[in-house]
């Protein structure tokens, strides 16, 4: 039923062979179906009484055995109306799926239960990925269900602590490189073209892709099919937009949606080839050196799957843009303080960017917003901590605690007191 094919030259593999890259173009590649073979199954499948979930859309996906699906729950996050923060930056409607929601913190599970699940039905006994930190969360909690030995490459001193502490509970063997993410995804692709017996799971595995759209799924399902205008999506190695876009793609086609919002991808300053490139109006990225930012996440200067984002942004008739550290850190604050949602820094920065778009009248009020905050702000509870108001030291009893709050200077306080 579902194929591989290369996103270049439209060569064809089969679903179950082990390849990363097209051996004809070396491109990437992306899972293909029959889509009336998929309408048929969908009509004796009852699949929309399901819960809000990634496997509500198994038929959409390239399981061949729902049997051996490896799951930890994932999916169905909240899609948060934020009627505070839309009203501040002056937009008429603002969603906010949260990603953080997700078994171990981050859309990443979205796809691990499929390359897992995938990783178990080829029979690999090992899997591997290099990460900023959440994919290594993911793979390591997905292979410690699935039974796999899991090996996890990060780069050293980078990481937020709260991923790192995930890896490691959860048994992966970690190896911290001295170098950073763009080097060490480098070396893991090397390691699994000579040991084809380590199953690589980056999102350059068209498996992981097939998780992630269940992303655009939900959001389109969560507003009763009626698309948004825009859906704003923090960028590092690409995968993420490509795949909502993949899935929307995918609804559309199945008749679902009438119309498609706009791609809007968002990139650190520091690490920002594709942004860039939309802006500068190339079709093709210039990888950056030495990426920094304080989005670790997304600390990414060759990012993998630009071909396929480039294609969403242009396709979709979206943009891209670029906020600094100071912005998504504020934003960052904003959005935990006006909508209860703790993200991470790299989350932030698509509401960053929509701020930033809004003031440039690039966005116009009327749009209808959905941000995607993809990782939970306890990955890395120290930026948190260093740009919060700091907890107040006092003695263990009462007065001290009515002095630092000035409840006595409170008049009506003061009244209540005096009733008593
Ligand atoms: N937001 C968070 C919290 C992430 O962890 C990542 C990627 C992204 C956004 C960007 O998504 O790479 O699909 O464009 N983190 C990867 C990792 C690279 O290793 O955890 P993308």
């Amino acid at each position: 039923m579902a194929y591989q094919e290369c996103i270049n030259c439209k060569n064809k593999y089969d679903i179950d062979e082990i390849i990363y890259f097209c051996k004809r173009c070396g491109d990437l590649l992306e899972i293909k179906y029959d889509y009336r073979k998929i309408i048929t199954e969908l009509n004796k499948s009852n699949w929309e009484n399901a819960p809000l979930s990634v496997w509500r859309y198994r038929d959409f996906m390239p399981v061949k055995d729902f049997a051996k699906i490896v799951s930890l729950q994932e999916g169905g996050t909240g899609l948060h109306h934020s009627r505070h923060l839309s009203k501040i930056l002056g937009i008429s409607q603002l969603f906010v799926k949260n990603e953080g929601e997700n078994p171990t913190g981050s859309f990443k599970d979205r796809g691990m239960t499929v390359g897992v699940t995938k990783a178990v039905e080829l029979g690999v006994k090992s899997v591997i990925c290099a990460s900023t930190g959440n994919t290594s969360a993911s793979l390591a909690a997905y292979a410690a269900r699935a039974g796999l030995k899991c090996i996890v490459l990060i780069p050293s001193g980078k990481i937020a602590y709260g991923k790192l502490s995930q890896a490691m509970i959860y048994g992966a063997n970690v190896i911290q490189v001295q170098g950073n993410f763009d080097e060490s995804l480098e070396i893991v692709l090397k390691l699994s073209e000579k040991y084809k017996n380590i199953y690589l799971l980056n999102s350059i595995n068209p498996f992981r892709i097939e998780g992630q759209k269940s992303l655009g799924f939900e959001i389109c399902d969560q507003l009763n099919l009626k698309t948004p205008d825009r859906i704003i999506v923090p960028v590092g190695n690409a995968g993420n937009i490509s795949a909502i876009w993949k899935g929307i793609k995918e609804f559309r086609k199945l008749g679902f949606l009438e119309k498609l919002p706009k791609m809007t991808g968002i990139q650190a300053e520091g690490s920002a080839p594709i942004a860039n490139a939309v802006k500068n109006g190339k079709d093709t990225i210039i990888p950056v050196d030495n990426p920094e930012t304080v989005a670790t996440a997304i600390r990414i200067g060759a990012p993998v799957s630009w071909k396929k984002a480039l294609t969403a942004i242009k396709e979709s008739n979206g943009t891209a843009e670029t906020v600094s550290d100071e912005e998504i850190l504020e934003a960052q604050k904003l959005l935990a303080q006006t909508e209860g949602l703790f993200v991470e820094p790299a989350s932030a920065s698509s509401i960053a960017g929509l701020k930033k778009l809004i003031e440039k009248g690039i966005i116009d009020k009327d749009e209808r917003v959905v941000c995607v905050t993809t990782g939970h702000g306890l990955k890395d509870p120290d930026t948190a901590v260093k740009i919060s108001k700091k907890p107040i030291e006092v003695k263990a009893n009462i007065e001290a605690i009515e002095e630092v709050l000035e409840l006595r200077k409170n008049r009506s306080l003061t009244i209540l007191e005096e009733r008593s």
